[in-house]
C-alpha cells in the first residue's frame, strides 16, 4: 500500500492533485485540505477472489413488498421522510450548529420509541446527563429512548449489534472516530469512514440510521456534503437567525419524494409542527404596499403562500446592486433583462433588492411571474389588485408558461381569504370558487394589464 499524497475539499469531498485556495467543484473557498489516500495495488489479475452473485431483473418484484415504514406521529416529519421511516436505511440530517438539529432528532427519538420503535440516542458532543436535561425540559423525560455518550465507532458499533434497537441516531457524525484511520476526528477521511461505516452496519443489520452533520463554515472540519452519496435520504435543517420557524428539506431521497418540506417552529419547549405554513409566512404582511406581490408556490406536494417584496432605486453607486434572499441571484438577473428586452422597461442604474419574506427559499420557476410583478410594482410605485396571488414561469422571449399544480394553489389561496389570482394561459383548466382567475397570454401583456406600461 502506498501514501498518496493529494488534496480533499472539506466542503463537498472532492478529491484534487494540487493545492488551490477555491474548491471547482464546488465553489467553497479555502475548503481544500492535504489528505492522504490510501492507493491498493491490485493483484495480478486485477480481479478480486470471491464471486458475487447476480440476480435476473425481472425475478426481483415478485415477491418484493414495499419496504416497511414507520411513522413517528410528527407529521412534518414524517412527510419529509416520504411517509416515515424506512427500515434499514441511512439518512442524513444536515443544517448549521444551534439551529435545533439535536433538538428535532431527540424529539423524533421519543416520538419513534414511544410508538414501539426501540430507539438508541448516541451524542458525541453532550454528555448522557445534558441530553437527559434537555429530554426534561422538551417534557420527554419519560419517552423510552437509551442513550449513549461516546465518539469512538467501533464501541458504538459493538453496542449496537448488542442492544439491536431499530434506529439508532448519531449527533453528529463529525464527533465519530475510527482508529483504523490516521486523521483527526471531523476530517474528510474520518467523516467519510464513520458514515460508510454506519451505513454499511445498517444496510447489514436491518438497522436504521439517522447522522446528524453540521455545516461548516472553514475548512478545519468536513462538512455533510462529503457524505451525502453514501446515505439515502438527505435532509437539511434550515432557518434563519432571528426567525422562529425551521424548515426540513429533503434534498435526496431513495424512498420517497425529494422536494418535500417540512415546518417547525423553535419555541420555549422544542419544535413544534406548524400545519399551516402559509399562514405562518404570510402572518406579518402588510397591507398592499408596493413592491409587495403574493406568491402561491408549491413546495414538495403542498401549496405554500409567500410573500416577495421587491425595492427599486436609484443606484448611488456605478455598478447597481442586485441583493436576493431567499432566491435565486441569476434567476432574478434574467427576469430583470427580459423585462429589459422584451418589455422595454429598464433597470439600468437601479439598485434592486429581492426579499422572500419569513426566510423560506424558494426555487420554483413559477415564481418569476410574482417576481417580475413585484420588482414592477416597486419600480412603478403601484400595487397589484388587493387579495391576489400570481405565480407562472417567464421564458427568455417573454412569454408565459403555466405552472403545474394551478388547483392546489388556487385552492390554498382561497382558503387563505384570497380572491383574485393571475396566471398565464394555457395549461389545464382550472377553476376555483371564489377566485377571480386572470389569465395573461405573454409578459406585454401582463405588464400592460396590470402596470398599465409595457
Ligand atoms: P440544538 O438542537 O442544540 O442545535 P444543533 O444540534 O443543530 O446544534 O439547538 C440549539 C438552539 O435551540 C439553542 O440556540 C437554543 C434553542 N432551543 C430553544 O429555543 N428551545 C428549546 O426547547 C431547545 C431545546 C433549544
Ligand atoms: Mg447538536
Amino acid at each position: 500500500m502506498a501514501k498518496t499524497p493529494s488534496y480533499t475539499c472539506t466542503a463537498c469531498g472532492a478529491t484534487h492533485t494540487k493545492w488551490s485556495g477555491r474548491c471547482d467543484a464546488c465553489g467553497a473557498w479555502n475548503t481544500i485540505t492535504e489528505a492522504e489516500t490510501l492507493s491498493r495495488t491490485p493483484g495480478k489479475s486485477g480481479l478480486g477472489t470471491a464471486r458475487g452473485r447476480t440476480l435476473e431483473l425481472s425475478d426481483l418484484g415478485r415477491d418484493e413488498v414495499p419496504p416497511p415504514r414507520t411513522a413517528s406521529g410528527i407529521d412534518e416529519l414524517d412527510r419529509v421522510l416520504g411517509g416515515g421511516l424506512v427500515e434499514a436505511s441511512a439518512i442524513l440530517v444536515g443544517g448549521d450548529p444551534g439551529i435545533g438539529k439535536s433538538t428535532l432528532l431527540l424529539q423524533a427519538a421519543a416520538s419513534f420509541a414511544r410508538t414501539g420503535l426501540d430507539t438508541i440516542y448516541v451524542s458525541g458532543e453532550e454528555a448522557s446527563a445534558q441530553v437527559r436535561m434537555r429530554a426534561r425540559r422538551l417534557g420527554l423525560a419519560d419517552a423510552p429512548v437509551r442513550l449513549a455518550a461516546d465518539t469512538n465507532l467501533r464501541d458504538i458499533l459493538t453496542t449496537l449489534d448488542t442492544e439491536r434497537p431499530k434506529l439508532a441516531i448519531i449527533d453528529s457524525i463529525q464527533t465519530m472516530w475510527l482508529d483504523s484511520v490516521e486523521a483527526a476526528p471531523g476530517s474528510v477521511s474520518q467523516v467519510r469512514a464513520a458514515a460508510h461505516e454506519l451505513t454499511a452496519f445498517a444496510k447489514r443489520r436491518g438497522i436504521s440510521v439517522i447522522m446528524v452533520g453540521h455545516v461548516t463554515k472553514d475548512g478545519q472540519i468536513a462538512g455533510p456534503r462529503v457524505v451525502e452519496h453514501m446515505v439515502d435520504t438527505v435532509l437539511y435543517f434550515e432557518g434563519e437567525r432571528g426567525h422562529q420557524f425551521r424548515i426540513l428539506r429533503a434534498v435526496k431521497n431513495r424512498f420517497g419524494p425529494s422536494d418535500e418540506i417540512g415546518v417547525f417552529e423553535m419555541t420555549g419547549a422544542g419544535l413544534s409542527e406548524v400545519a399551516n405554513p402559509s399562514a405562518l409566512f404570510l402572518g406579518a404582511r402588510e397591507t398592499q404596499s408596493p413592491g409587495s406581490v403574493v406568491f402561491a408556490g408549491i413546495e414538495g406536494t403542498r401549496p405554500v403562500l409567500v410573500e416577495l417584496q421587491a425595492l427599486v432605486a436609484p443606484s448611488p453607486h456605478s455598478q447597481a446592486r442586485r441583493t436576493v434572499v431567499g432566491w435565486d441571484g441569476s434567476r432574478l438577473a434574467m427576469i430583470l433583462a427580459v423585462l429589459e428586452a422584451r418589455c422595454a422597461i429598464p433597470f439600468a442604474g437601479l439598485d434592486v433588492y429581492l426579499n422572500v419574506a419569513g426566510g423560506l427559499k424558494i426555487s420554483e420557476p413559477a415564481a418569476d411571474l410574482a417576481v417580475a410583478a413585484a420588482l414592477l410594482s416597486a419600480r412603478e410605485d403601484v400595487t397589484l389588485p388587493p387579495e391576489t396571488v400570481v405565480f407562472g414561469e417567464i421564458s427568455l422571449s417573454g412569454g408565459l408558461r403555466p405552472a403545474t399544480q394551478t388547483e392546489n394553489r388556487l385552492k390554498e389561496a382561497q382558503k387563505l381569504g384570497f380572491t383574485a389570482a393571475i396566471a398565464p394561459t394555457g395549461g389545464k383548466a382550472a377553476a376555483q370558487k371564489g377566485i377571480t382567475l386572470q389569465r395573461a397570454a405573454d409578459l406585454t401583456t401582463f405588464v400592460g394589464d396590470f402596470f398599465g406600461a409595457g
